[in-house]
């Protein structure tokens, strides 16, 4: 694999701080990383590049995805797709406690390893402990030649290019498209989504960027919804199956370079504990993107609402919002690849609760870019 990373990538090239400029390098990179994996004139996947062959995907029972931080809720959506399109049991441990625990291995387990960087000590110990136990290791890796991409058995890179900001952004979107396209590839190769089925899948991924665009023009909408906001105490982010998953990214990215007491939760669970938080000092931000669990959803939003918070609503399906409450539409696209695009309004939402507050957006307190230490 050749894949060039050009000096300019390490410049901010007139935006403010390298996590803005990166967030709004996603339409390109996930361009990038779709021609990589695809042949648009075929649309079909490119075989050599990807990690399953049809033997190995008829065979496979159980799939382990294990990473660290960000890396870990692409992976949770990773989950939740092959799942989903390919019918395949999966499991998404995060790296630090994979390592400690015990493993009781299936037959024809395959252990998928996520890492921006390639080089993060708990997952690189996650690896090792796989392959010592005989597993086939497939890592998903920005870094070219890192230690995780030179350890596995097969390597995917993210064709993201250089990631300078400490909060993960358009990394995490090139982790996500990647485990669309083998949770697609192994349905297709399973029998469970036929070739005429994938390639409507496939031409519709290839929309994404012009997608994602119309979400980054949106963004003095952000800007002014998050100057509006910059007052609250608390921020809780609700959904429901992958609508989680991107809450979980969405509520790290806000305390992560803001500080902001953020959460995500389930919606279905909030009932449970946490409700009794919620007060007019609270934001919402309720995510419905999966038709299957849109009305359950709505339900929850009704509740949070009736309590008194502030609500802010992402979807991709007509909605009349509740009153006061911000809604911000999502361009229509299959259910299944909705992550891919509420992720960017999440993250120019956190850079802009950031910003406002006056944080130190590239270099948060505390963290690092790459944890080479347990
Ligand atoms: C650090 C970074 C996070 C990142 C995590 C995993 O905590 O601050 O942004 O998600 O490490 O990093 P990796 O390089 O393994 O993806």
């Amino acid at each position: 694999t050749h894949i060039d990373w050009s000096t300019s990538s390490a410049q901010k090239n007139g935006f403010d701080h390298f996590m803005l400029k990166e967030i709004f390098e996603q339409p390109r990179v996930i361009a990038d990383t779709l021609n990589h994996y695809i042949d648009a004139d075929t649309l079909t996947l490119r075989r050599d590049r990807m990690p399953f062959t049809r033997k190995q995907a008829v065979l496979l029972r159980q799939l382990t995805i294990v990473a660290c931080g960000t890396a870990y809720h692409a992976g949770m959506m990773g989950k939740a797709l092959i799942q989903q399109l390919a019918k395949v049991r999966v499991d998404t441990e995060i790296a630090s406690e994979y390592r400690y625990s015990e493993m009781l291995n299936t037959e024809n387990e395959v252990v998928i390893a996520v890492s921006q960087s390639g080089e993060t000590a708990d997952t690189v110990a996650a690896v090792r402990k796989a392959r010592k136990n005989g597993q086939r290791v497939i890592a998903l890796c920005n870094v070219i030649g890192s230690t995780i991409a030179r350890e596995t058995d097969a390597v995917l890179y993210t064709l993201a290019g250089p990631e300078i900001a400490v909060a993960s952004t358009k990394a995490y979107s090139t982790q996500m498209l990647l485990f669309e396209l083998i949770a697609l590839d192994l349905a297709n190769l399973r029998g469970e989504l036929s070739d005429e089925d994938l390639k409507r899948h496939l031409t519709e991924l290839l929309q994404i960027p012009a997608k994602m665009e119309q979400i980054l023009a949106q963004k003095e909408t952000v800007k002014a919804f998050a100057q509006s906001q910059c007052k609250c105490n608390d921020v809780f982010f609700i959904g429901r199956l992958m609508d989680y998953y991107s809450s979980l990214e969405a509520a790290l990215k806000l305390k992560e370079i803001s500080y902001l007491h953020s959460e995500a939760y389930a919606a279905g669970e909030l009932k449970h504990g946490t409700i009794a938080m919620i007060d007019d000092a609270t934001l919402v931000v309720a995510i419905a993107t999966q038709e299957s669990i849109l009305e359950k959803t709505m339900s929850n939003v009704q509740e949070v609402r009736a309590r008194g918070a502030k609500l802010l609503l992402l979807t991709n399906y007509p909605f009349e919002p509740p009153v006061g409450a911000e809604l911000w539409n999502i361009p229509h696209t299959f259910d299944e690849f909705a992550p891919m695009l509420t992720i960017v309004y999440l993250q120019l939402f956190a850079y802009y609760m950031a910003l406002q507050k006056g944080c130190d957006i590239d270099k948060p307190r505390n963290l690092a870019k790459s944890v080479t230490v347990e």
